[in-house]
């Protein structure tokens, strides 16, 4: 097995540390895999998938201790026997760093591979195929998702080694995971959690990279890579006490584009997000998950019913709204890597319906003025109420391009209405336009399906990442801001402001149908939303840390502060975890409202050695990444305890 140092030179290095394989080449003379079968039988309402019924369990752990080379080393992956122990890291203290003494040894590492399955790691080695793939693909999602431990905003790597300099010979290994587990059953997930835990070492859970903030990235960590856990299965009759009706169990590794066209197969309908790349089980629904479905059925969280969750203790639970149904509140909303490592949930699907999407544009021109084209945007925000109520949603960026201005509308999205019920929901907007003068162009079209409308539209966006020029945030603004014309015009005027200045801001007009009782900690502030905005402040290329540290500050105070001030959190405004500025003032109440407390709470109780971590995540208040003060924080760099 290859080890990867945190210095890399070669751009190879470039992604990720050593990846342990499964099942690959094990020789005659390792230990075989730490794990046994268990019985699928669950208390979800539905069996375990076969890679959750391998397992590690108290015998196993046993076991190793009569292990010939196993047995001084058992203690690191058995179960954690005192919840409520002491911390394993000391006030001001660090997790272990790759160099430190602590660092386990390269033969541990032999072992704990061994005991994982075994396995070659294919990197270490400079790729030129792989490099050159890298510089090309580096804006495509699927380079990242396909990859142990990249991340899609490399500033939160810490830019150590970006495409643009491929070649040069001070790349580091930054904020990429020193080690990855590729997951393939649950064994591995409860060997890793034991090891961590044991070792002092950063743990990261990583699905596909996708997060904002780097959350799935970590400088010396090993990141446990959920992204192979493939597992669909239809249940078409799902039935427990808390839910009646056709579901899909999912594996943590399926991605939304998967869920969807599976969903499809079936004749049903999935609430999932936007990208089709996005991790579904993983962050996505442990942060709430808005949705183009969102307005006929909820949050996509709202759907979850059942989650087969790793503790951290090494334990598997079954979390429900009946069975430790504190855990199953704090996972369905919370946010990732926090409470445990989900590796499946159960969700609930919905019957086909149509619908009706219509792609919308139309721009300032010479015959259209900056005031005729705002004008324009006003006549369609003054719909927005409506248009929520009428259970539709729509995603749209506005532009100013050196005084150019443009709208565009890709799409607006009406789920169970025909072409005429679309039409006379937006004559009202579509005649102030032509009033106005306003040329525009409407593309509307009906589907048969979710699938089809979704693969006909949001799917071919533009969905690339890997920027960093830039450093996004979101506010949720409440229905109450349409409630007066003064209010209306004040929220227009806000974000009319930063299209000004900073030139985009992307938008969604969505409201969550509300279930009748919420039995999940989703930010409250999507209860009340009619509107999810996004804006950005730019960085210059190869932006310096002061640089990266005024954009920062020009995210929280030219955009996300006036947003703040005309639709506070107080009045039902909020931010959302997954999209959120890795700035975010006050993110406790921001994210999560009032239930900020009580997910202390459980975060205290489930996790009291605080084996997880993330950015901004619960009860991370004492943790700080030391990244040498690079600007926005990092993930390049040792994890340690505040000081006081
Ligand atoms: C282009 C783009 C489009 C998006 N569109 C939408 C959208 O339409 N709707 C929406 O709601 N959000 C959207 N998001 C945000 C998305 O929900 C978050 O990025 C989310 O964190 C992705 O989860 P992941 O598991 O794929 O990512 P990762 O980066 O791999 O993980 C995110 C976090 O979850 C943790 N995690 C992952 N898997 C697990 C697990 N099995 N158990 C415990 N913790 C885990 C990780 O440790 C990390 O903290 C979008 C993001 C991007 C970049
Ligand atoms: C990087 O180096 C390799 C090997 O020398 C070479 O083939 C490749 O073209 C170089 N790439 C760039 C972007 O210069
Ligand atoms: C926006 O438009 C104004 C003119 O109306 C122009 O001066 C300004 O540069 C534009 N901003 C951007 C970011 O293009
Ligand atoms: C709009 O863009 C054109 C170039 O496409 C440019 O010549 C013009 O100055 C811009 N601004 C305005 C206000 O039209
Ligand atoms: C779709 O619309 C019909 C009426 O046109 C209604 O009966 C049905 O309940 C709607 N379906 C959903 C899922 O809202
Ligand atoms: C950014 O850095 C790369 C690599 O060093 C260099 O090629 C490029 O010209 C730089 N860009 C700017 C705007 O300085």
């Amino acid at each position: 097995m290859a080890v990867i140092p945190t210095m890399s030179s070669s751009s190879a290095g470039l992604l990720a540390g050593t990846l342990f394989l499964l099942g690959a080449r094990v020789h005659a003379q390792q230990s075989p895999p730490a794990v046994a079968v268990v019985p699928a039988d669950s208390v979800a309402g539905a069996p375990l998938f076969e890679a959750e019924t391998i397992q590690l369990t108290d015998e196993v752990v046993r076991g190793l201790k009569d292990r010939e080379g196993v047995s001084e080393l058992a203690h690191l992956f058995a179960f954690d026997d005192d919840p409520e122990g002491e911390s394993l890291t000391p006030a001001g203290g660090c997790k272990v760093f790759p160099g430190d003494k602590e660092w386990p040894s390269d033969s541990v590492w032999d072992i704990f591979n061994e005991l994982l399955g075994g396995g070659e790691s294919p990197y270490n080695n400079y790729d030129a195929e792989k490099c050159a793939r890298i510089l090309e693909e580096w804006t495509v999602s699927e380079l990242h998702t396909s990859d142990p431990g990249s991340g899609m905003y490399p500033i939160y790597q810490g830019k150590t080694c970006m495409p643009s300099f491929a070649n040069v010979s001070t790349c580091t290994q930054g904020g990429y995971s020193t080690y990855a587990v590729k997951v393939t059953n649950t064994a591995q997930i409860q060997l890793a959690l034991n090891f961590a835990r044991a070792t002092n070492i950063r743990l990261v859970p990583r699905n596909t990279g996708h997060d904002y903030n780097g959350k799935s990235m970590g400088a010396g960590a090993l990141s446990v890579w959920m992204h192979h856990l493939k597992d669909i299965e239809f249940i078409p009759d799902y039935s427990t006490e808390w839910y009646e009706g056709p579901a899909m169990k999912v594996g943590a590794g399926v991605q939304v584009f998967e869920i969807y066209e599976a969903a499809d197969k079936h004749d049903v309908t999935a609430v999932g997000g936007v990208c089709p790349t996005v991790g579904f089980t993983g962050g996505y629904l442990a942060g709430g998950g808005h949705s183009p479905m969102m307005p006929v059925h909820g949050m996509a969280t709202d759907q979850v019913v059942a989650l087969e969750v790793i503790t951290a203790d090494g334990r598997h639970v079954t979390a429900t709204p009946a069975y430790h149904s504190d855990l199953f509140w704090a996972l369905n909303g919370g946010g990732g890597s926090t409470f445990g490592i989900v590796t499946s949930a159960i969700v609930k699907v919905h019957p086909k319906i149509p619908v009706t999407t219509s792609v919308i544009n139309f721009k300032s021109s010479d015959t259209v003025s900056r005031e005729t084209f705002w004008a324009g945007v006003r006549a369609y925000w003054d719909e927005k109420i409506t248009y929520n109520n009428a259970q539709t949603y729509s995603y749209y960026w506005l532009r100013n391009s050196s005084g150019n201005y443009s709208f565009d509308m890709g799409p607006f999205f009406a789920p169970n209405h025909t072409i005429d019920q679309f039409t006379a929901l937006t004559k009202p907007w579509f005649d102030k336009l032509t009033a106005l003068g306003i040329p525009f162009t409407a593309e509307t079209k009906y589907h048969e399906s979710f699938l089809a409308a979704y693969d006909a539209t949001i799917r071919n966006l533009n969905h690339g990442v890997g920027s960093f020029r830039s450093l996004p945030g979101v506010r949720l603004f409440p229905t109450s801001n349409w409630a007066t014309e003064e209010k209306r015009t004040a929220t227009l005027s806000a974000i009319q402001a930063v299209v000004e200045e900073f030139g985009t801001v992307g938008a969604y007009h969505q409201a969550p149908r509300n279930p009748e009782k919420i039995i999940n900690s989703v930010n409250p502030a999507f209860r009340t939303e009619a509107a999810f905005i996004i804006g950005s402040a730019p960085a210059p290329e190869n932006a310096t840390a002061e640089q990266l540290q005024v954009t920062g500050e020009r995210l929280t105070n030219e955009i996300l502060g006036p947003w703040k001030e005309v639709a506070p959190q107080s009045e039902g405004a909020g931010s959302y975890m997954n999209e959120a500025s890795v700035v975010e003032q006050e993110w406790q109440k921001e994210f999560w409202g009032a239930n900020y407390e009580r997910l202390l709470e459980v975060k205290r109780k489930w996790d009291p050695k605080e084996v997880f971590y993330a950015h901004h995540a619960v009860g991370t208040e004492g943790w700080e990444v030391r990244d040498g003060d690079v600007g926005p924080p990092t993930q390049n760099g040792r994890l340690c305890r505040v000081v006081e």
